[in-house]
């Protein structure tokens, strides 16, 4: 059910407008000036106004102004007069959604409302779709690399298809991960992660596939595994050069068979997983010292992207600088601070082996450390180069 706000200082308007609306199903509220209108429009969330254009008070297009100002979201509709409709096309101009002229024509003005509500309804939809996506950071950069990477990423992510993601340290693997996983269409099932460094080998089987109460001495109640926790959606093995060789024997099943068995338990389970895996090893080294077995390798890296260092792609400096600059600034929520061009053109001289992460991390210290512009003496001055 939607609800209208209908303002007009004139009592006989609003009440046919009401009665016609209500019987076609909409929920409708009434102002009898812009003044009231405005304060109604304020404390509530209307699908659509109509809005009479000569009213005392507030008129019409001040209520338009005011209204867009507060919230531009919700459209609005004038109602003209004889001697207004100059104006009405003004309004439209400001942002009005449409006019009708008085007296109203009954199936115009259906029409009218009911355009105006789906326009509504997509630009919540879009909002939603916008505020989605960005739940993952935004990838910045628009050097050949990048743009290369980026384009990558929408031809592999709609596919089914395992991906290998390699590259230096802090050059935005995960990042990758997680936007393949987002623009997927297992972006409505999870996201699961597994460093695969920072789990003891003795615990990473039960980590990825769970166990049963009991299986060993630690194991005082039953554990879900990774895999099946990312069923439905898709599975990052971050550092997968790190995983031990037994480890590495059962991730190979559970690719191969789509099947998976808790430590412990005597059944299978079936999971429907997709796998991203990353890594800053050289894993054909890895293959070659016999650490990492080569028919996981071939199963893993069905589309292999490597992420380029930040050395190999410094016209991305300046719009990396740029953002992180605002976003370091909002999260301090002091104003933002400004870099001149040959700050950042010394920035852009350094080498980064630490890459992007060692350039957010050189930013944030130059914010606190720099007055309100960052100046090539600030950067001289704090930022050692490596
Ligand atoms: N293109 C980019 N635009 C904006 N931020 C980025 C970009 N690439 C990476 N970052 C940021 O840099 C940091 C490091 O990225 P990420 O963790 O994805 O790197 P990584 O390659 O997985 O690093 P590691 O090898 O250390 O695990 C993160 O804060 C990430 O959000
Ligand atoms: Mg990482």
């Amino acid at each position: 059910m939607s609800t209208l706000l209908i303002i007009d200082d004139e009592k006989a308007i609003r009440k046919t407008l009401s009665e016609i609306l209500s019987f076609e199903g909409y929920i409708i509220e009434e102002a009898a000036d812009g003044e009231e209108g405005l304060k109604l429009f304020k404390e509530k969330a209307y699908d659509v106004v109509l809005c009479d254009i000569k009213m005392p008070k507030i008129d019409g297009l001040e209520f338009l102004q005011k209204a867009t100002a507060h919230n531009a979201d919700v459209p609005v509709i004038m109602i003209s007069g004889h001697g207004t409709i100059e104006t009405a096309v003004e309004a439209v101009k400001k942002g009005a959604y449409d006019f009708i002229q008085k007296p109203p024509d009954l199936n115009r003005l259906l029409i009218t409302i009911r355009n105006a509500k789906e326009r509504n309804n997509l630009v919540s939809e879009t909002k939603n779709l916008k505020r989605r996506v960005a739940r993952v950071q935004e990838m910045i950069g628009d050097s050949a690399p990048m743009k290369k990477i980026k384009d990558t990423i929408d031809k592999v992510a709609p596919t089914e298809a395992r991906i290998m993601i390699t590259g230096d340290n802090g050059v935005g693997k995960e990042l990758v991960a997680r936007w393949i996983h987002e623009k997927s269409n297992r972006a409505g099932g999870p996201l699961i992660e597994v460093n695969c460094a920072a789990i003891p080998g003795e615990l990473i089987e039960s980590e990825l596939f769970g166990h049963e109460k009991g299986s060993f001495t630690s194991a005082i109640k039953q554990r879900i595994g990774k895999f099946e926790q990312a069923n439905g959606g898709t599975l990052f093995l971050d550092e997968i050069g790190d995983m031990s060789l037994s480890a590495q024997a059962k991730v190979l099943r559970a690719l191969q068979e789509g099947k998976i068995t808790r430590v412990g338990a005597d059944k299978d389970i079936n999971v429907d997983v997709r796998v991203i895996a990353a890594t800053n090893k050289d894993l054909m080294q890895e293959v070659e010292e016999k650490k990492f077995r080569i028919d996981l390798y071939h199963r893993l890296s069905v589309i292999l992207i490597h992420v380029p260092s930040l050395n190999e792609r410094k016209e991305d400096i300046p719009l990396l600088t740029e953002r992180f600059l605002q976003d370091i600034c909002s999260d301090y929520g002091i104003a933002k601070k400004t870099i001149s061009d040959e700050a950042v053109k010394q920035l852009q001289s350094y080498s980064w082996s630490g890459n992007i992460r060692e350039l957010r991390n050189v930013v944030e210290r130059l914010v606190i450390l720099s007055g309100k512009t960052i100046t090539k003496e600030d950067v001289t001055n704090y930022v050692l180069p490596v």
